[in-house]
């Protein structure tokens, strides 16, 4: 079976994926060898290959395995894998989607959860989804300042020039948009009632409930694709539950997103009129307090960073038992807040892209 194969040909991806993956189900290498001839010929014949419903199940948990930004993969064997292969009806894919969000969602105790809807193939135009998250807040620039999330200023207009309206406020959900091949794109609106937002409040300040910040339950990543045995999944929307400061430190903090550390310093009554008196900071650590505290009082699940990072040193502990090599971009992992507090921070890793993994999509396919 080794004669000519091309390096990176999709017989020698796939022959990569199934030789580990089916070793880390158990099959034994008779077994290996059927499957490869029955691939190969598959191939041959249609310049491409299906996975079966246990290698999809098994490619995608190792593409998560495989993520080397993600802190959160010691649950890499948890995920629940949704197969919408067969699904080619916008309708229906719309439905599949909002079955997604209520399902992953699971009333706040989310499920980590990928639905993966069919490959590219070849001489068939691919399905993509436009949204970057499947929820996610419109984003509006005007004369004094932006309205809404800054990050999302770009695709809210093009959500607008296909038709849907916001309501101007800071946190309009975006409708969800696919576009099959060359077709223009489709939207529907999402509404509110089948997302879940928690308001954020802080148990120390009443006072901060009233700046009415919020954000929703459930990260679900709707741009990206999912490479598996040399298959491109352009359209596989996964889930996990926030990390904590996620919200706090980032979406909510950055300058360049909602830019609240000045509205909570002052909430605080702190001095803002020096950096030395590190209000940044000090606001930093009670918003992301109140994340925390708001998400649990909502029954919403969250991770603080100190257990996260907790549980990716377990997920290191459990890859080297398992005799595999831990990949990982130390700059993502290490936390935005108290860094050097985890154990990450004190370490490296090797950020090589192992396969099964997920990818940005490349211009081609936009
Ligand atoms: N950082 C992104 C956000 O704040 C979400 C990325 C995925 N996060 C996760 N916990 N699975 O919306």
């Amino acid at each position: 079976m080794s004669d000519n194969i091309q390096p990176h040909s999709l017989y020698h991806q796939a022959r990569e994926f199934i030789q580990t993956c089916y070793v880390e189900l158990g099959y034994t290498s008779a077994q290996i060898e059927a499957r490869l001839q029955h691939i190969r010929a598959e191939i041959n014949q249609h310049g491409t290959y299906e996975h079966t419903t246990e290698e999809l199940i098994h490619g995608a948990k190792m593409a998560w395995r495989n993520s080397n930004r993600c802190i959160g993969r010691l649950f890499w064997d948890r995920l629940q894998v949704r197969d919408a292969r067969h699904l080619t009806d916008s309708n229906d894919i719309f439905q599949q989607l909002l079955h997604h969000i209520t399902d992953a969602t699971n009333n706040g105790r989310i499920i980590p959860t990928i639905t993966i809807f069919r490959p590219e193939r070849p001489g068939e135009e691919p399905l993509l989804i436009k949204n970057h998250q499947l929820i996610r807040y419109a984003g509006y620039e005007s004369p004094d300042g932006y309205v809404g999330d800054p990050a999302s200023v770009a695709f809210t207009k093009q959500c607008l020039q296909l038709g849907w309206q916001g309501d101007l406020t800071d946190y309009d959900i975006l409708p969800l948009v696919i576009k099959q091949g060359s077709h223009p794109p489709e939207w529907i609106p999402l509404p509110r009632s089948k997302v879940m937002e928690i308001p954020l409040e802080h148990p120390d300040w009443a006072a901060f409930a009233d700046l009415g910040l919020r954000w929703y339950a459930t990260p679900i990543i709707s741009d990206m694709l999912l490479e598996i045995g040399g298959i491109r999944y352009t359209a596989a929307p996964f889930n996990g539950w926030y990390m904590g400061t996620e919200i706090g430190a980032r979406n909510l903090a950055d300058k360049e997103r909602y830019n609240k550390l000045p509205l909570v310093a002052k909430l605080m009554g702190l001095d803002t009129t020096s950096e030395s008196t590190l209000w940044r900071d000090r606001a930093l650590v009670e918003l992301n307090y109140a994340v925390l505290h708001s998400y649990k009082a909502a029954g919403a699940s969250i991770v603080d960073h100190h257990t996260a990072a907790h549980q990716f040193g377990l997920f290191e502990q459990h890859e080297q038992r398992a005799e595999r090599e831990l990949t990982g971009d130390w700059s993502w992992l290490i936390p935005p807040v108290s860094p050097a507090t985890t154990p990450i921070f004190h370490k490296s890793y090797n950020n090589e892209i192992k396969s099964p993994n997920f990818y940005y999509r490349d211009a081609s396919l936009s």
